[in-house]
Formats: structure tokens, sequence, C-alpha cells
């Protein structure tokens, strides 16, 4: 018989080879095409890192406003989309909403649906970094109620999605340009993590040779996961759970408690081992968004600082390395811009959605490719005859 290795969870196997982005877990270090995150948090803008990921060099400014036309050329969606949205219940959650349409795009985009057309899969990779946000901020004006606002294309990539999601007709707004920096900010921390379970997902789905929209749908539905990017969610939802400041040590002794399947929000992560380097930019701009919101020490926010003091003290914690991540600070931020938690987890998508086209290009180019198609260790029963019903 065939031997496999066996290794779940693929803590020690890599399943691809990739030139776009760089994790040292120990280092706590994170290189997109070789830049550090901490330079392009502070001094570069999501849609040049978009390019950057996505053809692998800073763009000249020409190719910039270049890549930036084409983006903003492709906002839209297609208006019969608007019909699509409504077949969803009202209440329904914006992932839900999200996979869905996402999905659907292929129905709509038959243009950009050949993966053996480079040309065909590049307008793939545009629309979708296009469209996310608009797709977005639709499911989150369908939840609450309100018109849809269609893109305003003068503004940047970020401000467009504020823009999107909370102007109203008839009212003026006017994008509060600390906001939508933090925002591209959370957008520029999300837009790429190596081979994490969602970028997995799509690469396995593409190595079919399904089409690009099917295929980032199909990341967006492994996103939701709480262990995952729907631990943004899960995590504001948990402070506001725990309410008051006291009644931290009871959640701590839960998440310590072998027996209990809890575990605490926003803390831990497969690779990072020492601390998570988009935590850290996170938090700065945490600092700066409530500073400029007037929050200062409203309850959430109390324990949310109260959890993370302990959390770096506690024996626990520091022995099995867990660290707050990237989704203890982006939930708090987007909660004092005023988004629901549901809108958490969209956000994450609509932002490492450059990542997973990324990827999925870089994959679909590469000439060694093949299906994806892991093998098992088989624990059933071995070979045995049917018995007919009358004799069981
Ligand atoms: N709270 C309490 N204990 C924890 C936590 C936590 N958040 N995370 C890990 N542990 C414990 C776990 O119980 C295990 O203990 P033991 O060795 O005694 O069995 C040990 O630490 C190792 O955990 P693991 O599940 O083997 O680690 P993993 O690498 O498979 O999981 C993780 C990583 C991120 C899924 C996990 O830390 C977790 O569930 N964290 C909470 C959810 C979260 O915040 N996810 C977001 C990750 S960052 C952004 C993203 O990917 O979207």
């Amino acid at each position: 018989a065939d031997v496999f290795t066996y290794d779940p969870g693929f803590t020690s196997t890599a399943a691809c080879e990739s030139a776009i982005t760089y994790i040292d877990g120990d280092k706590g270090e994170l290189l997109y095409r070789g830049y550090p995150i901490e330079q392009l948090a502070a001094k570069s803008h999501f849609l040049e890192a978009c390019y950057l990921l996505l053809f692998g060099e800073l763009p000249t400014k020409a190719e910039m406003v270049d890549f930036e036309h084409r983006v903003t050329n492709h906002t839209m969606v297609h208006e019969q989309m608007h019909n699509f949205f409504r077949g969803f219940r009202r209440d329904s959650h914006p992932m839900a909403t999200m996979v869905g349409v996402v999905g659907a795009m292929s129905a709509f985009y038959h243009d950009s649906l050949d993966i053996n057309d480079p040309w065909q899969r590049e307008v793939a990779a545009i629309r979708m970094i296009a469209k996310l946000p608009t797709i977005a901020a639709m499911a989150y004006k369908y939840s609450v109620g309100q018109p849809f606002v269609y893109p305003k294309n003068s503004l940047n990539y970020a401000g467009n999605f504020l823009h999107m999601c909370f102007a109203v007709p008839a009212e003026d707004y006017v994008v509060n340009p600390i906001l939508s920096k933090a925002m591209d900010r959370i957008m520029m921390l999300h837009a790429d993590h190596e081979q994490n379970a969602s970028t997995s997902t799509v690469r396995l789905a593409g190595s079919s040779g399904a089409n690009p929209f099917a295929c980032i749908a199909a990341g967006i539905a492994c996103l939701w996961g709480p262990a995952h990017g729907g631990a943004n969610q899960a995590c504001l939802e948990m402070l506001r759970e725990i309410g008051t400041v006291d009644r931290i040590p009871e959640y701590i002794a839960r998440a310590k408690d072998k027996d209990d399947p809890f575990r605490l929000m926003g803390f831990g992560h497969r690779v990072y081992k020492n601390f998570d380097p988009r935590a850290t930019v996170m938090k700065e701009s945490a600092d700066e968004v409530l500073e400029l919101m007037g929050i200062h020490n409203n309850p959430t926010l109390q324990v949310a600082k109260e959890l993370e003091r302990i959390a770096l003290e506690d024996d626990y914690f520091i022995s099995k390395k867990l660290y707050p991540n990237v989704d203890f600070y982006s939930g708090i931020i987007l909660d004092a811009m005023g988004f629901p938690t549901s809108m958490f987890t969209p956000i994450f998508a609509l932002s490492r959605t450059v990542g997973w086209i990324s990827q999925w290009r870089e994959m679909i180019a590469d000439p060694t490719q093949k299906i994806g198609r892991p093998r098992q260790l088989y624990i059933g029963k071995a070979h045995r005859d049917y018995v007919p019903v009358a004799n069981r």
C-alpha cells in the first residue's frame, strides 16, 4: 500500500512555491514581495500594495495612475445584481450575502472566465478588487434597510468604501481623512498572508480549473469561520459579553480549562509565536481613531485593555505563546468607526481579495501546477461482504 505523511492542519507541509508574501513567525516579520509591512503601512497605500502583490513590483507613477484608472472603471456592479441582492432576507449576515453574490459574479462577467487567457485572468482580478468594496457596502446597506449608494470614483479606495457604507441620500457625507487612512491601513494589513486557510481554499478550488469568481467565493466561505476571519466579529462580541473588567478572571479561567472549548478570541496565531506585526500597527491606528471619535474609556475598551495586559503577563498565555492578533485591534477600530460587528469579517474579505487573486494568478501561471488532491490515512473497516437487510 502507498505510504503517506500524516500532517493534520498542515503544520509542516508546504503546499506550493510562492513569491508573494513571506512570514517569519519567530521574528514577527511580514513582507509583501520583500517589503516590510511596517514600511508599507506607514508610507504606501492599499491600491499601491494591490499593484505590488499582483504584479510583483512597486508601480511607477504612470503605472499607478493607469492601475487606479482601471480599478475605478470597474467599481460599479451590474445593475441586475441589485435584484439578486433583494432575494436575500433582510437580516442575512453580510458574509452569507457576499458568498452568494461573489459566486454569482461568474454568471454576470462571462468575458473574464477563461482561465487560459492571461488578459481575462487580469480583468477578473481587477474586477474583483474593484467590486468587492461595492458588494460589501451593498450587503451592509441592504441589512440596515437603506438604499444602495453608488461608488464615487473621485474618492480614494478606502474613502469610497466609507462613502458607500455611510452616505445616505439627500445628506452630504464628507469622508474624514483620519478614518479613511485608518480604513486604508486595515485593508493594507489584511491584504495577504501567504497560505492561510482561505488562501489555501482559493488555491485548491482553482487547481481544478474553476473560474476565479467561484474560487474567491470559496475563500470568502472559509474566511467566515471564527478561527480565521470571523475572529474579529467574535472578539468584539466576546469583549461585550465580558462587559466589565471584574469579569475577566472568569473568562481567563475558562480559556485555560482544558474541558471548556472556549478560547479567547483575538489571541493566538498558527505562525506568529512572538507577536503579530499587524497587531502592532493596528494598535497605533486604534489609538488614533479612538482619539478622533472622542472614545476614551468605554466599557468595551476597558475590558480590551485589561485583557491585553493580563494575557501578556499570564504564564498560560506566555507559555503557549498567545499574543493579541490583528483581529483583536481591528474590531475595536471598526466598532469606533460605526460598523456593526457583522461587517467586520466582510471588511477582512474585501481586503484579502487581492491576496487571494494574486495567489490564484501565481498558481494558474505556474506550468507545474497540478490539481490539489490530498490523500488520507484510512482508519475505517477493512473489506467486508454486504449483508441483506433481513440478516442484519
Ligand atoms: N485562547 C486560549 N487558548 C488558546 C488560544 C486562545 N485563543 N489559542 C490557542 N490556545 C491554546 C490551545 O488550547 C492549545 O493548548 P494545548 O496545547 O494545551 O492543547 C494551544 O494553545 C495551541 O493551540 P492550537 O489550536 O494547536 O494552535 P493553532 O495554531 O492550531 O491555532 C488559532 C491558531 C489562531 C486558530 C488559535 O490560536 C485560535 O483559535 N485563536 C482564537 C481565534 C482567533 O483569534 N483567530 C484569528 C487568527 S489571526 C487572523 C486570521 O487568521 O483570521
